[in-house]
């Protein structure tokens, strides 16, 4: 049984795989060793089944962490850039999974997404890759939704206009939303409860609040009753990094370039979901299908990927961040050929970002690895 060692098991993309891990017995074929970079020498936690997990190891100690065939991160990009670097730098030669961006775009790494990419995976280990990499969450959930027509070269270009969660800007993002359509309610609760107030006085409070003194630390601006155009770095070009992320990650998944490069690129916006991402494709096909080829494509590539028929009633039940979120379903629906031709469709997609977007490639990738 591998021991292996798992850092950042706190925060919430490392609870969820904790979670997702003890839902699927995966604590059964490893020895887990519970690192923390704040509380060493604390009690590990109790994990169902696993006996007593003993003590929390000490994440920036070097010498412990090298002793590992493998370690599991979800700690968040300042801990890899340190802890890699130097693990790496004395030689260690385990495998490193991990949750953050840092070192996706690295020549020597796989970002992981097996149902996608399983060819790729199993390359990389057996030519001695030893950096596997979870995704950006809306380029994952984008591919598991729409699996079946990028893993068959059926897409030559894509546009994804995306509605992203809170979420992944982290915990605190959550609550700040909830927190801000919380405020924004009281303002005007009395109003709301008084059937002949003037809905234009209503909205007038609602503004005068978003404008001035609801606590927006975490997102910079309100997000509650508005959104936010732009998501992650500005590159300096005009393109957010989660927008450059799109094209150069769907392709390093697939293992695509040359002439099979697959052309991605969009603006991400951020709105008020909770923890599922949704994005709305335009998508430029190789060939002329019938949408219920591409529908039947899509349906059969993976069984996570839920084909939602394009109908107003489906997809106002099925193709909602509130329907998919806490499921590892990834419904996409909105299907249909646009005017612009016979190739030009449209889809829409929706994934919880927590779990196919961050936790659940690296819960498989750590079975793949130690099976
Ligand atoms: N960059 C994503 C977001 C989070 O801000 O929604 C995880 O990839």
């Amino acid at each position: 049984v591998p021991s292996v060692g798992l850092v950042g098991w706190r925060g919430m993309v490392g609870s969820v795989l904790m979670q997702r891990m003890q839902d699927e017995g995966d604590f059964a074929s490893i020895n887990p060793v519970f690192f923390s970079t704040s509380n060493a020498g604390g009690n590990a936690p109790a994990i169902a089944g696993a006996g007593d997990s003993g003590k929390l190891e000490d994440a920036f100690d070097i010498d412990t962490l090298a002793k590992l065939p493998i370690i599991v991160t979800a700690q968040g990009g300042d801990y890899t850039k340190r802890v890699h670097t130097e693990l790496r730098g004395r030689g260690w030669d385990g495998l490193w999974l991990d949750a953050a961006s840092t070192l996706r775009m690295n020549d020597d790494s796989i970002i992981v997404l097996d149902p996608i990419n399983r060819d790729v995976i199993d390359k990389g280990l057996a030519n001695g890759t030893r950096d596997f990499i979870g995704g950006n969450c809306t380029v994952s959930c984008m591919l598991m939704g729409l699996g079946g027509l990028f893993k068959n070269n059926l897409v030559e270009w894509g546009t994804a206009m995306t509605y992203q969660a809170a979420s992944g800007g982290g915990a605190r993002h959550m609550r700040e939303l909830l927190n801000q359509f919380g405020t924004l309610n009281s303002e005007v609760s009395s109003e709301l409860d008084n059937p002949a107030s003037a809905i234009l006085d209503i909205d007038r409070k609602v503004l005068a609040h978003q404008r001035q003194g609801i606590d927006s630390s975490q997102f910079g601006v309100p997000l509650a009753g508005s959104l936010i155009p732009w998501i992650d770095a500005d590159l300096g070009n005009g393109q957010s990094k989660e927008e450059w992320k799109a094209g150069v990650e769907t392709n390093k998944i697939l293992g695509t370039s040359g002439e099979d490069r697959i052309i991605m690129d969009g603006l991400c916006v951020r709105i008020g979901a909770m923890r599922s991402h949704s994005q709305a494709l335009t998508l430029k096909l190789r060939e002329d299908l019938a949408v219920a080829e591409i529908e039947s494509l899509l349906a059969n590539d993976n069984e996570w990927a839920k084909v939602v028929p394009n109908t107003k009633e489906a997809s106002m039940a099925f193709l909602t961040p509130v329907a998919a979120s806490g499921t590892l379903d990834v419904p996409v629906g909105r299907i249909r050929k646009m005017e612009m031709g016979p190739e030009y469709i449209s889809a829409f997609t929706v994934g919880d970002q927590l779990l196919w977007g961050a936790a659940e490639p690296l819960r498989r990738m750590l079975n793949i690895a130690t099976g």
